[in-house]
């Protein structure tokens, strides 16, 4: 017994010791943590239960059966997030690179096996060379088994990446995959093939920061939703997103005491827009002064800025808010705006989070680009999202609703729940100038004071259209409120939305237009 005491003992030492003092000191001084003070950051305190700690890879080429480190340089468990379950696994970059083994492919397949199972989250702490070499094809199987379970639980449990380090080639995939992707600055990439495969191939001299650091895929691709500064921070924004998450699409999300007013009011408000009507203000100032004590996660802060998403709550209950940004290229929808917005609607919808939609939106973008880069087929992408979920969805027009946007945006053709605008909204087909431009064109040619006419036409157009009271008396809005009021009258509506039941018709999935 104590023989076998003392082997067990022996093993789960070298397991914690990894690749070594030496390669965690070379870690630490390039700005990352270890792989297992990564997770102690990650869950509570003390709650973390390691799994597989004893496994050994199966390789016996290239001198491999020589290096053996119990728990194959993975670490994999379970533990808790603000008391609640969840799965985690971490690459050691100090043991082999991180690079993924056969058995280590099996370990990380074992506990998102386990979370769909349970119904808990996934976190994966990336940090690796990619496949182990020394594997071959035993090592790229077991990344697809991976991609298989990705996908799989898509939709039924968060799944979450931290990009603490390399992650490249083909690894990239399963990251992708999964709702959120964190990236550290200066110390993570991502890239499909690095800076030498793109000089040799296609001659363009490019830096691995430029090419797929945090604030590249932050910013330009989009393929990154969170830029966090070191490993503390990134580990931190994890917990704090998940406090906004169901664990699983069959529950709702939690709920927690935020001690704001529900029937806070906020003056402020009804003076926020600006008279002129192509003057710019920020859409997060009116987000802030809703939602709980002004507190908004967002996502894709830097990545097309022309519209707003990312969690808040209103009266502790979470909403995902989804909000066009006049301060930003007018809030116009483009191709990386309409993705954008889809794929957080689409998450919220999955996961029970009702939608809270804010919207200034003047069109969308004109353009060659647009266009051949497919904004008919990305545009479509938020219609399409929106139109299918079937969460509660509350929609408040602030100022412009224009052209097949105003369709797009949450309206109520699209099963909205509950559409409000204030009194500044326009809601039309275009803005008054350019439909008096192509109604009066005859005219216009002929008249002998041109501008006079155009002025005279646009006031008309304005008068009749620029308000919010033609599509109330449609009951396409259910009310024009105060936006003092905006607040409370959510807040109402989400309450009497709570027990709402809505489906889609049977199928086995939609076509949505990718
Ligand atoms: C085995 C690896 C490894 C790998 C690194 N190591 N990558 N071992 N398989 N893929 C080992 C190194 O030999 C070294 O061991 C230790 O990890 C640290 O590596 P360094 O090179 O010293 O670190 P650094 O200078 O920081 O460079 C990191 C790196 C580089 C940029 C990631 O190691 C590298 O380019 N690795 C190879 C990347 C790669 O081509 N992977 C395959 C990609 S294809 P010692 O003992 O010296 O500490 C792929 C396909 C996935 O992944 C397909 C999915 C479908």
């Amino acid at each position: 017994m104590s023989d076998r005491l003392e082997e067990l003992r022996r093993r789960h030492a070298v397991a914690e010791a990894g690749g070594g003092e030496e390669r965690r000191a070379r870690q630490h001084k390039e700005g990352k943590l270890a792989a297992r003070e990564r997770i102690d950051l990650l869950l509570d305190e003390g709650t973390f239960e390691e799994m597989d700690k004893l496994v050994r890879h199966r390789c016996r080429d290239f001198g491999m059966e020589e290096q053996v480190i119990d728990g194959d340089g993975f670490v994999t468990g379970f533990g808790l997030i603000h008391g609640r379950p969840a799965y985690v696994f971490a690459q050691d970059f100090t043991v082999f690179g991180g690079s993924l083994s056969e058995m280590n492919a099996k370990k990380i397949v074992k506990v998102m096996d386990l979370a769909l199972k349970t119904g808990a989250p996934v976190i994966g702490l990336n940090d690796s060379g990619g496949a182990r070499i020394q594997e071959g094809v035993v090592s790229l199987g077991g990344y697809a088994d991976i991609f298989l379970r990705n996908t799989l639980s898509s939709g039924v449990i968060p799944q979450i990446s931290a990009i603490m380090g390399p992650c490249a080639g083909g690894a990239v995939y399963s990251p992708a995959i999964t709702d959120f992707t964190f990236m550290v600055d200066k110390t993570s990439y991502m890239f499909v093939t690095g800076p030498d495969v793109i000089k040799t191939v296609t001659h363009e001299d490019v830096t691995k920061e430029k090419l797929g650091g945090a604030m590249t895929h932050n910013s330009v691709s989009g393929v990154a939703h969170f830029l966090s500064h070191d490993d503390a921070e990134c580990l931190r924004m994890i917990r704090e997103l998940l406090s906004y998450l169901p664990q699983n699409n069959r529950e709702d999300p939690p709920i927690r005491e935020t001690g704001d007013p529900a029937g806070r009011e906020d003056a402020s408000l009804d003076t926020l827009v600006p008279a002129a009507s192509n003057q710019p203000y920020d859409i997060k100032d009116v987000i802030h002064r809703v939602v709980d004590n002004g507190d908004f996660f967002e996502v894709h802060e830097h990545w097309a800025r022309n519209i707003v998403i990312g969690f808040a709550r209103m009266a502790g209950r979470p909403v995902g808010v989804v909000a066009n940004q006049p301060a930003y290229l007018a809030g116009v929808l483009d191709i990386d705006s309409s993705t954008k917005g889809a794929r957080f609607v689409r998450f919220c919808d999955a996961f029970n989070i009702p939608i809270l939609t804010f919207e200034d939106v003047p069109g969308f973008l004109p353009g060659t680009a647009q266009e051949f880069g497919g904004i008919i087929r990305h545009g479509a992408k938020l219609l399409y999202a929106y139109a299918e979920a079937t969460v509660p969805k509350i929609t408040v027009i602030t100022r412009k609703a224009y052209g097949g946007a105003y369709c797009v945006m949450g309206s109520k053709h699209l099963r909205t729940d509950v559409n409000l605008a204030w009194p500044t909204a326009e809601i039309a087909v275009m803005g008054a100038e350019g439909a008096v431009n192509i109604v009066y064109r005859r005219e216009l040619a002929a008249a002998a004071d041109q501008n006079a006419l155009r002025q005279a036409k646009t006031e008309e157009f304005r008068e009749r259209f620029a308000n919010p009271f033609v599509a109330a008396e449609h009951g396409f809005l259910d009310d024009v409120i105060e936006p003092r009021q905006t607040r409370p009258q959510v807040i109402r509506a989400l309450r009497m939305l709570e027990t709402k039941v809505d489906t889609m018709p049977k199928k086995k999935h939609g076509n949505i237009p990718l």
